[in-house]
């Protein structure tokens, strides 16, 4: 097993170091000292320890996780040297290879995408490119989805957001029902039990579209074909391509910047 290194002890790595340690990863975790309090509690409760600074992690480490977010890479950039053959597998949403690579002086970078669900090892794991030994590491986090073009991880992006957009169509699910009556924990139940419902056959009937499934259910005259003509009257559906397309326009451009950027190196202190 590779040791790992963590610049960036936040929610999300936090949630990485809790799946891998229950996913049986046993090899030495290192992190950096920033948010000292969080990075405390994770060495004692899964087995880590705590560096003096970013550049001990990196010389301890052979795979580097970089977990901040978007506007501290450059001064993370600042504070380390990568060695030649260390593995960079970043976390952060719309850094692309060419900045990461122009950043930390190395070409050896993954970008990964995956949900807080990593700590009940469940989560869709998005690799790129894919990279066996970053593929073995993350296996036990859930369901690995490597992809060779950086514009399809761009994507997958756009899909770790729809994961977060989903807590807010629950949480308006359940506050119709609890307004209708039902008590919360009860409507939770109900939708959560549903969504569940739906993603287990749609999963065993992986060979028929999608909706061709909603169709075998929402026939003439059910409620359910009542309630969906009501959501196209609304253009729901719509909304929720519409907040895709938004994303993915702001990772574009991003990307777009990043290109006409005069190449620099930062890695190095
Ligand atoms: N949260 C998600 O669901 C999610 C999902 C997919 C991807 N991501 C990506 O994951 C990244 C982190 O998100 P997060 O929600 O986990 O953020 P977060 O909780 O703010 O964690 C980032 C951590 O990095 C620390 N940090 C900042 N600069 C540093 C430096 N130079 N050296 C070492 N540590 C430094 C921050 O400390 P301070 O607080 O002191 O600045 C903070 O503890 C983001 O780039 C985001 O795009 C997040």
């Amino acid at each position: 097993m590779k040791t790992i290194g963590v610049l960036g002890v936040g929610d999300l790595t936090e949630k990485v170091i809790r799946g891998l340690r229950k996913g049986g990863y046993s090899a030495p975790i290192y992190l950096s000292p920033r948010n000292l309090e969080k990075a405390q509690n994770l060495a004692k409760a899964f087995d880590c320890e705590v560096l003096p600074d970013n550049q001990a992690v990196v010389d301890a480490a052979q795979i580097l996780l970089l977990g901040v977010r978007p506007d501290s890479l450059e001064s993370l950039a600042r504070s380390v040297d990568i060695g030649p053959r260390q593995q960079l597998v970043s976390f952060i949403a719309g850094a692309s290879h060419r900045q990461l690579t122009q950043l930390f002086g190395t070409d050896r970078t993954v970008r990964s995408m995956l949900s807080y669900a990593a700590e009940t090892n469940s989560t869709t794991v998005v690799l790129n490119p894919p990279a066996a030994d970053v593929e073995a590491l993350f296996a036990s986090l859930g369901t690995l989805v490597p992809v060779e073009q950086e514009e399809q991880f761009e994507l997958a992006t756009v899909a770790a957001c729809v994961n977060g957009w989903f807590y807010f169509l629950l949480h308006d699910l359940q506050r119709w029902f609890t307004d209708k009556g039902l008590d919360p924990q009860q409507a939770r139940r109900l939708i959560l039990g549903n969504l569940s419902d739906c993603v287990a056959y749609a999963k065993e009937q992986d060979d028929r579209p999608f909706a061709e499934l909603g169709k075998s259910i929402a026939t003439r005259g059910t409620y359910t074909a009542l309630g969906l003509e009501m959501l196209g009257l609304h253009q729901a559906n719509a909304a929720w391509s519409a907040a895709c397309e938004v994303v993915l326009d702001a990772l574009v451009a991003k990307s777009e910047e990043d290109d006409r950027s005069p190449a620099r190196t930062l890695g190095g202190r």
